[in-house]
């Protein structure tokens, strides 16, 4: 088919925006790229077989060669040999059969190799991964930058400050460098953050009430990004642990308990401030039960019917939350997670969580950690029809880091593969420390 453009008389590619489909539509067309997966996808620059790279513009047009391909063209059979269709058929009715070039010879195998009787067997997997394009074209899961959000640290200050546990990672000045981090995102097509802000240990209380002050940190940068990006996608963290004094996501009591209901009172507060802010999505990671509820009931009275919230559905207390902790501060005083945030044993307790959660309306399900926890992300895969979240976390993301400066493995391609096999295993968007470094690959950059 391909090739054969010009004799089709009404070749029409279809390919909308909004609602506008024209008499004569225009379609991307990637200039060196063989095949295009997918049209809601073009691809871009240098193909990788087995990612497919986009690079979105402003306009939500991506930025390449527009070709106009008209709806009818009836000019007739273009000349280009001299010999009419007709001619060339007679010339081979007559016997004068143009040559073709010889099919190429059986490969060699190397002096020794076994001489065997093939196996008489009718089903042979690699026929269809015997080269790129097919692989392409079977390839069954795909990673793009828009299922990527970038977790960001944020700090009062105005310099950067490297997070010695995640290299490549920074604590960012509110004002300047997370503004420069979110516009070198978006340049390879990655328009969805979540901030996690360190907050001033004088600002820290058992009760955390910094969480819903209108003027905290979070808030000011909510305001300051959508004033610069109006179609940035603001995820926030629900949580106590960065504004506690105990370093836990609740309000504990004189014996270690967390309390529940008193702590899900301050997230609503925390949420709705955040939502009055301009956050598109508030994202409970507390672990406290009704939570995903009231939080809903507390937007909604506030008028944010439209603001979503995802919900950490399985959160397990892991200890790959180490170098997040570390840039944050926010190790707990006392004691651990292990009353609020679920056993790493559990399983079937997820989808105890995931009924809860969607009955009280959550938008999106989280799964954190990642990647070992793909059962986990596999099972709410296969038991809600909602948006799936997975969260690379902190120690996910230094392990490969510290692979990849050991030498030990290779960072590019063990990334990419880590968070190809999230999408495999049922995510939809990806929280990853990698989403600008992927996106950049996927884009065809170094
Ligand atoms: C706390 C929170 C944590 C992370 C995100 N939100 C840590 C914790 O539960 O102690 C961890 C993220 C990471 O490790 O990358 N509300």
């Amino acid at each position: 088919m391909m090739g054969k453009h010009k004799s089709l008389p009404a070749l029409l590619l279809l390919y909308s925006f909004g609602s506008s489909v024209m008499a004569s539509t225009i379609v991307n067309m990637p200039l060196n790229v063989g095949t295009i997966k997918g049209l809601d996808r073009p691809s871009h620059g240098k193909f990788n077989p087995n990612f497919v790279p986009i690079r979105p513009s402003i306009f939500g047009l991506p930025r390449r060669h527009l070709f106009v391909v008209k709806a009818s063209t009836n000019d007739g059979p273009i000349k280009k040999l001299g010999m009419s269709d007709a001619e060339c058929e007679a010339a081979v009715v007559a016997g004068n059969i143009p040559e073709a070039p010889p099919v190429p010879p059986i490969p060699a195998s190397p002096a020794g190799t076994p001489v065997v009787t093939s196996f008489d067997i009718t089903r042979r997997p690699r026929r269809n991964r015997r080269s790129p394009v097919l692989r392409s074209a079977f390839q069954e899961t795909s990673l793009s930058p828009a299922n990527f959000v970038y977790p960001l640290f944020i700090h009062e200050g105005e310099e950067d400050t490297p997070i010695g546990a995640m290299p490549g990672c920074y604590r960012l000045g509110w004002r300047h460098g997370l503004l420069e981090e979110v516009a070198k995102a978006r340049d390879v097509g990655v328009n969805s953050i979540v901030l996690f802000p360190k907050v001033p240990d004088a600002l820290k209380t058992p009760t955390g009430d910094e969480a819903y002050n209108d003027n905290g940190l979070v808030p000011r940068t909510i305001q300051l990004l959508k004033d610069k990006y109006p179609d940035l996608i603001i995820y926030t963290d629900v949580a106590l642990d960065p504004y506690s004094s105990d370093g836990h996501d609740g309000i504990v009591r004189e014996d270690g308990v967390i309390m529940n209901d008193e702590t899900v009172h301050q997230l609503c507060k925390q949420a709705v401030s955040q939502a009055r802010a301009g956050a598109d999505v508030v994202s409970p990671s507390d672990m406290m039960d009704g939570r995903v509820g009231a939080i809903r009931s507390a937007l909604d009275a506030e008028g944010f019917q439209l603001v979503s919230i995802m919900s950490y559905t399985a959160k397990y207390a892991s200890s790959f939350y180490g170098p997040f902790r570390e840039a944050l501060d926010s190790n707990p005083r006392f004691g651990d997670k292990k009353t609020y945030q679920m056993n790493p044993a559990n399983y079937r307790e997820a989808m105890i969580e995931l009924r809860a959660d969607e009955s009280e309306g959550a938008d999106i399900l989280l799964v954190k950690p990642g990647l070992p926890y793909l059962d986990v992300i596999r099972l709410l895969r296969d038991n809600s029809p909602l948006p799936i979240a997975a969260y690379q976390v902190s120690g996910e993301y230094s392990m490969i880091k510290a692979g990849g400066v050991l030498k030990m493995i290779d960072e590019r391609k063990v990334m990419l593969e880590s968070l190809m096999c999230l999408r495999r295993a049922g995510a939809d968007i990806i929280l990853t420390y990698f989403a600008l470094q992927a996106a950049r690959c996927l884009c065809g950059e170094k």
